[in-house]
């Protein structure tokens, strides 16, 4: 079998434990962003649908360390996946994966997971507004859309800082070639002179005089808190209806929440196995007072998307708010997501 033979009787990726992923290319694609092409040494197929995300995991000096990045690749290969990583000063784990994660290296992975995408948000016409490395799931819609013939209609809205950072710059006129319905505008911030792109902030008038019809569509939002805000503030005002808008940030800056509690009961959470227990003050999830408490849950995006944090319940009850990072069966067998989870009595968890 040669690196082009598609192995016989591939088994399915198991997207709820973890595996490890093999890189097999690193790209650059601006000065301070590289793309790595990742896929387990089985070649097992990795099943997913644009917009969704993998959980990474990697150690330092003991300390497991994890982070959720959105796939940018097409969803129509199966045989590998690929994140693009902006290298942020201080970013540990992007200035890991940048020095260590080299053709060759592995890399331990959970999921594909997530809601985020077309497959959540039906509708006939899309926009794809992104900034930054917000871009990698809207390049995920697009490619995958080529791949498959779908007849994509949709305008890509993207803002970087400069043009040189704008991701995957070259791919996206060979994209417009085979989606005759996909716009591509591209925004910078800042420019130089002879750049012919549009130049400024992506504000509420020049997006409605990218997007005359905006208010039809459905929209897919990706990019820092901020933007965000902004975007869905502008759609909201053009007559977007709040059924017919999605957004996805991994911003882990913006999770360092201040933690309010209520006036309600502590309850008690016991892990059965280790035999350890913290008391959980009524308003915070059970993965916040763990963390109060100095003891450790695997987790990640803490927002109920990922499913790294999920572990059975074996005693109590919770209220739990997620956002798809665990499935109804699941729920129905006695899982939980701690990073959700409220509890209702003391609780035990099977760890
Ligand atoms: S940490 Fe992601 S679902 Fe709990």
């Amino acid at each position: 079998m040669n690196a082009f033979t598609r192995p016989v009787g591939r088994a399915e990726w198991r997207a709820d434990r973890w595996g490890m992923l093999r890189c097999l290319a690193v790209r650059d694609e601006t000065p301070s962003t590289k793309t790595f092409v990742l896929a387990p040494d089985d070649g097992a197929r990795i099943v997913y649908e644009p917009g969704q995300f993998m959980t990474f995991r990697a150690d330092f000096g003991g300390e497991a360390v994890e982070r959720c990045y959105t796939l940018a690749s097409s969803a129509a290969s199966e045989r590998s996946v690929e994140i693009t990583v902006k290298r942020k000063p201080g970013g540990r784990f992007s200035n890991h994966l940048h020095d260590a994660l080299v053709r060759g290296a592995g890399i331990e992975a959970f999921g594909p997971a997530g809601r985020f995408g077309p497959a959540s948000v039906e509708a006939d016409r899309y926009v794809l507004l992104s900034a930054g490395s917000g871009v990698t799931p809207m390049l995920s819609v697009v490619r995958t859309a080529a791949d498959l013939g779908i007849d994509l209609d949709a305008s890509f809205i993207h803002v970087a800082r400069h043009p040189r950072e704008i991701i995957a710059a070259v791919d996206l006129v060979p994209l417009m070639r085979r989606l005759p319905n996909l716009r591509v505008a591209t925004i910078a911030t800042s420019a130089p002179k002879r750049w012919r792109g549009t130049v400024g902030r992506l504000q509420a008038q020049l997006l409605a005089d990218l997007v005359p019809d905006i208010g039809t569509r459905a929209i897919l939002c990706c990019g820092p808190e901020g933007f965000m805000a902004d975007m869905k503030a502008a759609v909201m005002a053009a007559g977007v209806a709040e059924e017919n808008y999605a957004e996805e940030s991994f911003d882990f800056g913006a999770m360092e929440e201040a933690l309010a509690t209520g006036a309600g009961p502590t309850r008690r959470i016991t892990f059965a196995k280790s035999g350890r227990s913290f008391d959980c003050p009524d308003g915070l999830t059970i993965l916040q007072a763990a963390k109060a408490a100095g003891i450790p849950i695997a987790s990640s995006c803490a927002k109920g998307m990922c499913g790294t944090c999920k572990c059975l319940m074996t005693a109590g009850n919770v209220a739990m708010a997620h956002n798809g990072g665990i499935r109804d069966r699941e729920v129905a067998r006695g899982f939980i997501l701690p990073c959700s989870s409220r509890p209702n009595t003391d609780i035990v968890l099977d760890r």
